[in-house]
């Protein structure tokens, strides 16, 4: 049994969703898993007893949030040494146009440069637009960008877009991963 800590950071709430899908996904391997909100900031004893690390964060203005951004830098020689894996969570990953996916993982690739973490195994996953729960400005804002990517547009509902058979199948990789790796010590 390998211990997991997920930590993941969040605007709207769907990557938690994300977060808790792959946890799931991992103790149903029976592995233990912790999910947390990198906010909460895990104590030195957790991140001493984690086995395995899973970051996840959305993508706004192009970039990670912060947190998970500063976070994944302070922690990179941990994560580097560690069995670890990332998943980013986007609107422009829910595009059908292959041009955007591209965009999506330039996001990620300057996200692992400028942390210094490059995580091996790396989700790219469709996020959601709660288009209802946005101020009117971001609202509009976000309509038009969707509409530029070829997006829904319908500003009177929320939109999910993952696939959560593909959150499942990155689970599935990251727990054969897991399965394969020496236990390391993270102390
Ligand atoms: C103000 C704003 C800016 C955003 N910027 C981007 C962006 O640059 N690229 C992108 O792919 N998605 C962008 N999105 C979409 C989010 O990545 C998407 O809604 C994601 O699911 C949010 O996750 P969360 O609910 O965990 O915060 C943006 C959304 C908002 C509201």
């Amino acid at each position: 049994m390998t211990t997991v800590l997920i930590l993941y950071a969040t605007t709207y709430g769907h990557t938690a969703k994300v977060a808790q899908h792959l946890a799931q996904a991992l103790a149903a391997h029976g592995h233990q898993v912790t999910v947390r909100d990198v906010m909460t900031i895990p104590s030195p004893a957790e991140l001493a007893a984690a086995d395995a690390m899973i970051l996840g964060s959305p993508v706004y203005q192009n970039r990670h949030l912060r947190a998970i951004h500063v976070f994944a830098r302070q922690h990179r020689k941990l994560l580097n040494r560690l069995p670890s894996a990332f998943f980013s969570v986007s609107g422009v990953a829910a595009s059908s146009r292959p041009e955007n996916h591209a965009v999506a993982r330039k996001v990620v690739a300057h996200f692992c440069v400028a942390t210094g973490w490059y995580p091996p195994q790396v989700a790219i996953i469709a996020g959601a637009i709660p288009y209802t729960r946005y101020p009117p400005f971001t609202r509009l804002l976000i309509r038009w960008f969707r509409a530029r990517q070829g997006g829904d547009t319908d500003t009177r509902r929320d939109y999910a877009y993952t696939d959560w058979a593909l959150v499942t199948a990155f689970a599935d990789a990251v727990v054969r991963t897991l399965d394969a790796a020496p236990r390391l010590s993270s102390s």
